[in-house]
């Protein structure tokens, strides 16, 4: 099969195809990618997240030194000192897991004491732990809405929050679109009983920041209540790291504040963040919280750490930012397209699949390890190389990834 021909829409699913068949013209397809160098994804790292990283290559099984710009590790909290002694303390504690799930024996006094930090955090009164984020964003929806709801989305917003949307009725709003929400507001006008409006904080793709006092303000005047995912968000903006609501001054104004911990807080897990009598709801109503084990003590000894490590060391945000300046400036001089991104992730916009593949191939061989986002991900007018940046990146990685994406952007007629 000539890869180059197909992307991965056109494997969702094959009409006169059973499962095994699918899947067997997958492998096809996967293969030929592998032997023309594209691919990207599921690299196999030999050290974990950091500003380089050791990585095999799929094709030779060399292992080569890159520079990791394709972590949401912002703040590299998963290898601080701080988050792997409290970790560490935790597993020699409590163990390797916590047993059970919450509501049946796995709920430690480790995990209340996150759920309370995360809450006075996010400036909510509660919260609840998931052991994912997907798994929270997707179980507290489906928990809180059904038929005679519905939920309003960014046509942005992650997977996540579009799978916990399908018990219920969705309608979408043009990315970022005030007048479009306004639109969506107005058709779902006394027509359901509860109304959601559901955003990110910092858009995953894109970089770029939801305008959430404005929805606050709109959503609130339709009597809608307001969810915003804040993975992204969290450890990067607002002036303390506390996120979108914290950015805009609208702490204690958003209704719902989803998150995830394996990304500026660097372990794993997701939370929810809202009002008590809410969390209470879902401790007894969230399938992926009840019927799932209890999140490891070592992740969540860490986790505490890592938020006393972001009201802590401010200078961690700082070099973030700093990076994120330089870096900003170079790309933007240099004459690549970067959409509306304002924060750690930079998309570069190619709008070519198999340009990006190319473009991706070249720089893992000159050592710079990027990720491509190809239609069905984005729009294939929109698909782009993924940039990210952590405050571990120093001025020499920065330069060097700079001088490679010059050189790859130059070969390929970008810039
Ligand atoms: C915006 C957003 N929400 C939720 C998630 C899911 O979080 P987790 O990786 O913790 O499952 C992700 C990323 O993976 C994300 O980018």
């Amino acid at each position: 099969m000539d890869s180059t021909k197909y992307s991965l829409a056109d494997f969702i699913d094959i009409p006169d195809q059973d499962i095994m068949g699918r899947a067997r013209l997958f492998a096809a397809y996967a293969e030929d990618s592998r032997q023309r160098g594209h691919a990207h994804y599921r690299r196999i790292s030999l050290d974990g997240s950091g500003p380089t990283m050791q990585v095999v290559d799929p094709l030779t099984g060399q292992v080569n030194e890159m520079i990791y710009m394709a972590s949401n590790d912002y703040l590299n909290l998963t290898k601080h000192p701080r988050t792997i002694a409290a970790g560490r303390a935790a597993l020699e504690k409590y163990g390797s897991g916590a047993g059970s799930v919450p509501l049946l024996g796995g709920t430690l006094d480790l995990h209340v004491e996150l759920e309370q930090k995360i809450a006075k955090f996010k400036g909510c009164e509660d919260a609840i732990l998931y052991t994912s984020g997907f798994g929270s964003n997707c179980g507290t929806l489906l928990a809180m809405l059904t038929d005679k709801d519905i939920a309003i989305l960014d046509l942005l917003v992650h997977a996540s929050i579009i799978d916990g949307c399908k018990n219920t009725n969705t309608r979408f709003f043009r990315h970022n679109d005030m007048k479009s929400l306004e639109r969506a507001l107005e058709k779902a006008k006394d027509k359901y009983r509860t109304k959601l409006v559901v955003v990110d904080g910092v858009y995953s793709m894109d970089g770029d920041i939801a305008k959430l006092d404005e929805i606050v303000e709109m959503a609130h005047s339709y009597g809608a209540y307001v969810m915003v995912d804040e993975a992204h968000a969290t450890g990067v903006i607002g002036a303390n790291g506390r996120g979108t609501p914290e950015h805009f001054g609208i702490e204690g104004k958003v209704d719902i504040v989803a998150g995830t911990f394996s990304k500026g807080l660097g372990a794993v897990g997701g939370f929810i963040a809202a009002n008590r009598e809410l969390i209470q709801l879902l401790h007894f109503f969230s399938r992926s919280y009840m019927f799932s084990t209890a999140p490891t003590p070592q992740a969540t000894g860490s986790l505490i750490a890592a938020l006393d490590v972001i009201e802590t060391e401010p200078e961690l945000r700082q070099q973030l930012w700093d990076n994120i300046h330089y870096f900003r400036d170079n790309l933007t001089q240099l004459g690549f397209d970067l959409g509306n991104s304002e924060t750690a992730i930079f998309p570069i916009i190619i709008g070519d699949d198999l340009k990006v593949r190319e473009m991706c191939r070249r720089c893992h061989e000159l050592g710079l390890y990027v990720n491509p986002v190809q239609y069905p991900a984005v729009p294939k007018r929109l698909s782009r190389l993924r940039i990210s940046l952590m405050s571990a990146h120093t001025r020499e990685h920065l330069d060097k990834a700079l001088n490679i994406l010059e050189h790859v952007g130059k070969e390929f007629g970008v810039i």
